[in-house]
């Protein structure tokens, strides 16, 4: 595992967006499976850069996000879809056919998780996963548990993770209670992974990275993955 603390955000975020712009390069029609939340931002406004800067392109780039509120539609200004699109999408050359977001309003929600993982596969796989971390050792949503959970998969989300995000919406009871997120299935069979962390979450980091490796602090998990990238702000 490469871990890098780093003094601050902004050097977080572009050492990141410098990882991720180096897949691009190498492998232009990359599958990124890409993460929300406030980390990335940073990341995301650094790779639009990019491509205005110096010309990355995202024209081939396959993208699969971690996960999505149940409930809320592709268009609600809450959903993870609209961040993506608001964050980086549609700032670069990305094709739309090319952004997977799973379906938190599908009527089958068990076919819709089935889907998700099977196109995963039939576009080869992820190259390279960004993930953030929750305070509680998240990732994703694969919230802390008794057991890991493979595929992508219903889950409820946690109370204090609800909190955490409440800043998002106009109150904590209008946070949805559930979410669909991409399983450790998905995440450890990536290529590479990059877990990215700011301000305020070194202790959780240091849990995940050398404590013991359990569902009770998901992010763990990482420490059995061979090509485990991890940027976070000391
Ligand atoms: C959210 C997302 C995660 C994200 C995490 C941390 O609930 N589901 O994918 O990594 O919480 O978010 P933030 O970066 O805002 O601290």
């Amino acid at each position: 595992m490469n871990v890098l603390a780093v003094a601050d955000a902004t050097i977080m975020s572009a050492l990141a967006a410098d990882v991720i712009a180096a897949t691009i390069v190498q492998k232009p029609n990359a599958v990124l499976g890409l993460a929300t939340g406030a980390t990335p931002m940073g990341v995301y406004a650094k790779l639009i850069e990019k491509q205005k800067e110096n010309g990355l392109s995202f024209a081939g780039v396959r993208s699969y996000n971690l996960d999505e509120y149940v409930g809320l539609h592709g268009n609600d200004p809450q959903s993870y879809r609209r961040y993506m699109m608001e964050n980086l999408f549609q700032h670069v050359d990305i094709k739309n056919e090319n952004i997977h977001v799973p379906n938190g309003d599908a009527t089958d929600i068990a076919r819709e998780c089935r889907q998700y993982d099977e196109q995963i596969v039939a576009d080869g796989g992820i190259d390279l996963q960004l993930l953030g971390i929750g305070n509680n050792g998240h990732i994703g949503f694969n919230e802390p548990s008794d057991h890991f959970t493979l595929p992508t998969h219903y889950v409820e989300i946690d109370a204090s993770t609800r909190e955490a995000n409440a800043r998002f919406f106009s109150s904590i009871d209008v946070v949805p209670k559930a979410a669909l997120t991409v399983g450790m299935g998905a995440i450890m069979a990536a290529r590479a992974v990059l877990l990215i962390a700011s301000v305020g979450k070194a202790d959780i980091v240091e849990r995940a990275l050398n404590g013991p490796v359990t569902p009770a602090v998901p992010a763990s998990i990482l420490q059995f993955h061979p090509n485990t990238t991890v940027i976070y702000v000391k």
